[in-house]
């Protein structure tokens, strides 16, 4: 996720685009830049880090004179924050100039002919196809070579254009990802979202899927693919546009609860191609697979719950026997490890100090090790053989939601890519379970339908001191992440009990009305949930079970139920997760707890 705006009209450029960018901010933050158009000439300004650093080195952009011009604040997806990652990307020729949100999911196979063809490429991001493509089909009418170019990708995008040869037209063109045209008579503006727009106007246009937009000072047209003209209607913006950061949501947590399928979609994309799973620039092979006997995980907090789903699903498809570790225990408890010993490192932020600590003395015993991290260019990505990055987007929220969501489903993809090489599943099993995996996002959207029943529902543990969660297989392992979801950000005590444990001395706590959630989709182990569900109810526990559609057999012995739809049975963490973050955070909602900054807790811990 990143932000992009674009300026032309009467007024310099630059500082508009600064403002613009600013207000983006929280759209991702790790470098940002600005190209601006003035006599035949593109000038570009770029910075990592801040914008702040971009305002102070262009004078608040009065270095940079011109009044046409692009800028964008950047999330790492496709290559390291670095200047020369850093968007607008420009033509070989310095013809066109670009800023970028979303992803290219074809930009490999592009890449490749365009470097065929003697293309010079300056960084590693997807993003730099699209000038290079530009200058290849331009002949001298930009909007002719624009459709061409957005013909040709595949994936979610939207686009910011100047060209040399229109010293006051600016293009844009989207697919997928939010593009926005602001309409003044000091000049017209686009960007990802009102926040950078509106200072400047209220009224706007929403760009559509596959439309180009041409702006000049006066004029804002749009058309469609073919070049036919669309009319479009502009609305003005009557809301506070101070919330649009938080898109509408009185918190990022439940922004980012609702921004999940988004984030898995991305994860997801251009990794799963004709049944099977690529992971591009890989360097663990087939042939080194073959020679692993065990894999260790290792995180910390929520991304070690993923890592637990993780075991299950791994074992299950690759039969090769799975650990997960805590970081912090890891590392000072003498592990076993070895060339034969695959690590998996799991981190949204790629900071933390325990899992860097862990990720690193793995390496020195000698095992290859692969990381799951959300911040391109981390620590731990940079630290590690091989990095699967999720795309999640910034987490702004320190309880993780889509964070978790989107480790778990590198997880599934891991999985799927392991048994393939390893010839554990057949070719039939894994594109049945992938193409079930990329049916996740719409399931999951399903769920989120239920937030205002599950606020509703949540008033019960207002009050309430301490609580239970308890499953079994995957549903234990979502227990583990659903219990510290609540206690993170309730404050509430809760634990998550393996429900088969809790007769070994937890039951003695289930007395007359204690909240006890019984999470029961993994399908195998029902009727096991289902006697450990009467254990609990018999001794008074006022019941909340989790299962998916049509399964009512819970339902006698439930107080309440939650449904998910169903889906294949090693990919329910994924759906029978969100409910509990949802319900989370209408405990703490009522509660009046501050969601997004809970006490003592931090984002990303550089610390022991
Ligand atoms: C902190 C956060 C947790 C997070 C954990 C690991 O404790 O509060 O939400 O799960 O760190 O963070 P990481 O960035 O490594 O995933």
């Amino acid at each position: 996720m990143c932000g992009i705006v674009g300026f032309t009209g009467n007024l310099p450029a630059a500082p508009l685009l600064l403002d613009g960018l600013h207000r983006l901010e929280y759209r991702g933050y790790d470098s940002a830049g600005i190209a601006v158009l003035e006599n035949g000439k593109i000038t570009t300004e770029k910075t990592v880090g801040r914008i702040k650093s971009l305002i102070d080195s262009t004078d608040n952009g009065k270095t940079v004179s011109g009044n046409i011009g692009i800028g964008h604040t950047r999330w790492a997806t496709h290559g390291a924050p670095s200047l020369e990652n850093a968007h607008p990307h420009l033509s070989g020729n310095c013809k066109f100039a670009v800023v970028h949100n979303g992803i290219i999911e074809n930009y490999s196979t592009l890449r490749k002919e365009l470097k065929n063809e003697g293309v010079k490429f300056l960084s590693q991001t997807d993003t730099e196809v699209v000038p290079h493509l530009l200058e290849k089909y331009y002949n001298g009418n930009l909007i002719e070579a624009v459709s061409k170019v957005v013909k040709m990708l595949e994936g979610s995008f939207a686009l910011g254009i100047i060209c040399t040869d229109y010293p006051d037209t600016l293009v844009a063109a989207k697919r997928f990802s939010p593009l926005i045209l602001g309409v003044s008579d000091k000049g017209n503006i686009l960007a990802s979202d009102v926040t950078a727009i509106a200072s400047l106007t209220k009224d706007i246009i929403y760009l559509g899927d596959d439309e180009i937009a041409v702006l000049t000072p006066d004029k804002t047209e749009v058309v469609d693919l073919s070049g036919k003209a669309l009319e479009k209607e502009v609305s003005e913006i009557t809301w506070d546009v101070s919330a649009a950061e938080k898109g509408g949501f009185e918190h990022f947590m439940m922004k980012e609860i609702f921004e999940q399928p988004k984030a898995i979609k991305q994860t997801l994309s251009g990794r799963i191609k004709n049944g099977e799973v690529v992971f591009e620039d890989f360097t663990l092979t087939a042939d080194k697979l073959k020679g692993i006997n065990r894999i260790v995980i290792i995180a910390c907090g929520s991304a070690y719950h993923a890592g637990i789903v993780g075991k299950y699903v791994i074992e299950d498809m690759t039969r090769i026997p799975c650990e997960v570790d805590l970081a912090s225990e890891f590392r000072y408890r003498n592990p076993i490890i070895d060339d034969e010993t695959l690590t998996i490192v799991i981190s949204q932020s790629g900071e933390t100090a325990d899992t860097l600590a862990a990720l690193k003395e793995a390496k020195r015993l000698g095992s290859h090790v692969i990381s799951i991290v959300n911040v391109v260019g981390s620590s731990i990505a940079n630290a590690s053989d091989d990095v699967i990055y999720t795309w999640a987007g910034p987490e702004i929220a320190v309880a993780t939601t889509k964070g978790y969501s989107t480790q778990v489903s590198v997880m599934y993809l891991f999985a799927a890519w392991a048994a393939k090489h390893l010839g554990t599943k057949d070719d039939k099993y894994i594109a049945d379970f992938l193409a079930e995996v990329k049916a996740l996002p719409q399931k999951i959207e399903k769920i989120l339908l239920q937030k205002d029943r599950l606020k509703e529902m949540a008033k019960r543990c207002v009050n309430t001191q301490s609580l239970f969660f308890i499953g079994r297989n995957l549903d234990y392992a979502v227990a583990l992440e659903a219990s510290l979801k609540l206690k993170e950000i309730s404050y509430i005590h809760s634990e998550a009990y393996a429900a088969g444990e809790l007769k070994h001395g937890t039951i003695s706590l289930i007395e007359e009305d204690r909240t006890v959630f019984a999470l029961s989709c993994y399908n195998d182990l029902a009727d096991k949930m289902l006697s450990n569900i009467k254990e609990v109810a018999a001794r008074g526990a006022y019941v909340i079970t989790c299962a998916n559609e049509g399964e009512t057999e819970f339902e006698k012995e439930s107080n309440q139920m939650i449904y998910v739809p169903k889906v294949h049975e090693l990919l329910v963490a994924s759906t029978e997760v969100i409910p509990f973050q949802i319900y989370a955070y209408y405990v703490a909602y009522h509660k009046g707890c501050d969601i997004d900054k809970p006490r003592n807790l931090a984002k990303s811990v550089t610390v022991e």
